[in-house]
This record gives structure tokens, C-alpha cells and sequence, in this order.
């Protein structure tokens, strides 16, 4: 038994290390526990805690210092509910206290090199993934606090299905995307924690081995489906891919992926400042 043995086989259940002779660790544990939630109660967060969130997000690590997040907080009701509207199948969207976006933001370094007269290209691959991992570092660490006060988030990623009408609302310029929204909320039921996939499989030694990814996976299925199994009626795209007898994450995820989602998001970065040069 260590301080942490059963929040990560309540995580992983794969067996692996538990952290023997590690120092128990509140952050450590919080975070091994943490978990989405989008139900949220009436209760808003004060201003105050907010501040002192958007700070902690804008403290997380930026590549090269070029400090390439913004943080854009939606408050307007009208707006709120637009975007909601956009995504009827996800209704935490437009019910949520609070909802921020988080922008890969390649335009201000732009704008500082033209301020400070220097031959700058920021809408490059490089351009565009320092301004991606910017914002979803800063995401990651505005979950990882506001969880820590109690309060339950879920990252938006949908919203870029329908960048266009997300751009327009938000008024973002070219060289500006958004990465990610991010419900936020005192949480109004339970949630559980998601079983991820055995650390076999997603933890490499010296050099990079999958071998051990089918039976890996499988395995992860079984376990994952005795603890919370997807409803019969949630199988995806059956008129395509038929109804499984057994219909696991892998499944799940397969059938997801299959029907690329994104279209959209290529060309409204193409025409919005990105060459990916
Ligand atoms: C970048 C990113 C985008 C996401 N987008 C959505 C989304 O659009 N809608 C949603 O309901 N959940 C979204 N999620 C939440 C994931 O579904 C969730 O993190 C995942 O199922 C694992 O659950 P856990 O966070 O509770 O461990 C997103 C998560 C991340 C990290």
C-alpha cells in the first residue's frame, strides 16, 4: 500500500508502479483523481477566483518566452447562447457558469516584429503549433487549478468544427485560432474518473515499442467496459460499421475517428493568416 496504490489503480487498474516510497502529495493525488465534469450548479465563481485563475493559466510555461496564449472570457448573453446554439448535442456549452477559450495567438508576436521593424512570418507550422501547445498548456493548468478549488471544467474542442461562425462571434483577427473552450462550474454530480489506457502501451523505454498494442488495447477494453460499459444505444454510425457484440473504447474511438471531424479548420486557417510554411 503507498499514498497513491488506489487512485492509480482506479486510473490505470493495469497492474503497474504505485509509487512505493513516494512521499504522500496533495497535488499529486488531485490530479491522479481529477476528472471532467459537465454538469455544473447555479453557483458562480467570484471574479476574484477568476482573476486568480486566468493568472495561473498565463503562468504555465511558454515556448521560447514568445508567450503565445491568449485567453478570451465569453460573458455576453447573446453571444453565450449563440455558440451554445451552434452545438445542440453538447448543451454544458451554453449552460455553463463560466466559459472561456483559449487562443493559439500567433498574431502578437507578429505584430511585434512589425512594431520593432524585424522580417517576422509567424503564420508557419512552427508558428502555429508554439501558439497551439501555448494555449493548451495554459488550458491545462487554469483545469488543474480550478479543479483544485472544487470547481469542475470541460475543455470545448468541438468548437472548432464551426471555426467560422466561432471566429466571427468571437471577432478573432487572422493569426488568432481558437484551441480549445472551457466550461467551468461548481459541479452538479458526481462524474467518474476515466480509465486510461495500461501504461504498457503508452509508456516507452530507450527506444519506442508497440508491440504489446493489441493485446494492450484488448485488454484495456474488457477491463474499461466491466467498470463502465457504453450503452447499446451509444454505438456510433451502426448503419456504417454494423452493431457490435462487444463494443469497447477501441471500438468506440475507431468509429469516431473514422468520420474525420475538423473539415473546416484547415482552410479557415489557410485564409486567415496561416501558410504553414
Ligand atoms: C483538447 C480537449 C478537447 C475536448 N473537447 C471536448 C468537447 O468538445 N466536448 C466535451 O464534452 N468534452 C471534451 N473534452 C473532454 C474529454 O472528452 C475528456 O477529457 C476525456 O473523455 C477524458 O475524460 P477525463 O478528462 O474525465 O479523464 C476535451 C478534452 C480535451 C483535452
Amino acid at each position: 500500500m503507498t499514498a497513491y496504490s488506489d487512485l492509480i489503480a482506479r486510473r490505470f487498474g493495469d497492474g503497474g508502479p504505485v509509487g512505493a516510497g513516494v512521499e504522500d502529495n496533495d497535488t499529486i493525488r488531485r490530479v491522479l483523481a481529477r476528472k471532467t465534469v459537465r454538469r455544473y450548479s447555479d453557483g458562480m465563481p467570484s471574479e476574484d477566483l477568476l482573476g486568480v485563475l486566468v493568472a495561473a493559466a498565463l503562468s504555465a510555461s511558454a515556448k521560447s518566452d514568445f508567450q503565445q496564449a491568449s485567453i478570451l472570457r465569453l460573458r455576453e448573453p447573446g453571444k453565450r447562447a449563440a455558440i451554445g446554439r451552434l452545438f445542440p448535442s453538447m448543451p454544458w456549452i451554453g449552460a455553463a457558469p463560466v466559459f472561456f477559450v483559449f487562443l493559439g495567438d500567433a498574431r502578437r508576436l507578429q505584430r511585434i516584429g512589425e512594431l520593432r521593424g524585424k522580417p517576422l512570418r509567424n503564420g508557419t507550422l512552427e508558428g502555429f503549433f508554439n501558439a497551439s501547445v501555448d494555449a493548451a498548456l495554459a488550458m491545462q493548468t487554469m483545469i488543474l487549478c480550478a479543479e483544485s478549488v472544487g470547481l469542475g471544467v470541460c475543455p470545448i474542442s468541438v468548437i472548432r468544427n464551426e471555426v467560422e461562425k466561432v471566429a466571427a462571434i468571437l471577432a478573432l483577427p487572422d493569426l488568432v485560432f481558437p484551441v480549445a473552450g472551457l466550461c467551468l462550474g461548481y459541479p452538479a454530480a458526481d462524474g467518474h474518473v476515466s480509465l486510461r489506457l495500461p501504461r504498457r502501451v503508452t509508456t516507452h523505454h530507450d527506444c519506442y515499442d508497440d508491440g504489446g498494442l493489441a493485446f494492450g488495447v484488448d485488454d484495456y477494453d474488457r477491463r474499461r467496459d466491466a467498470i463502465h460499459a457504453i450503452p447499446a444505444d451509444q454505438q456510433r454510425a451502426n448503419d456504417e460499421f454494423g452493431t457490435a457484440d462487444f463494443y469497447g473504447w477501441s471500438e468506440d474511438k475507431a468509429r469516431q475517428a473514422a468520420k474525420a471531424e475538423g473539415a473546416a479548420f484547415p482552410p479557415y486557417l489557410r485564409a486567415h493568416g496561416f501558410s504553414f510554411d
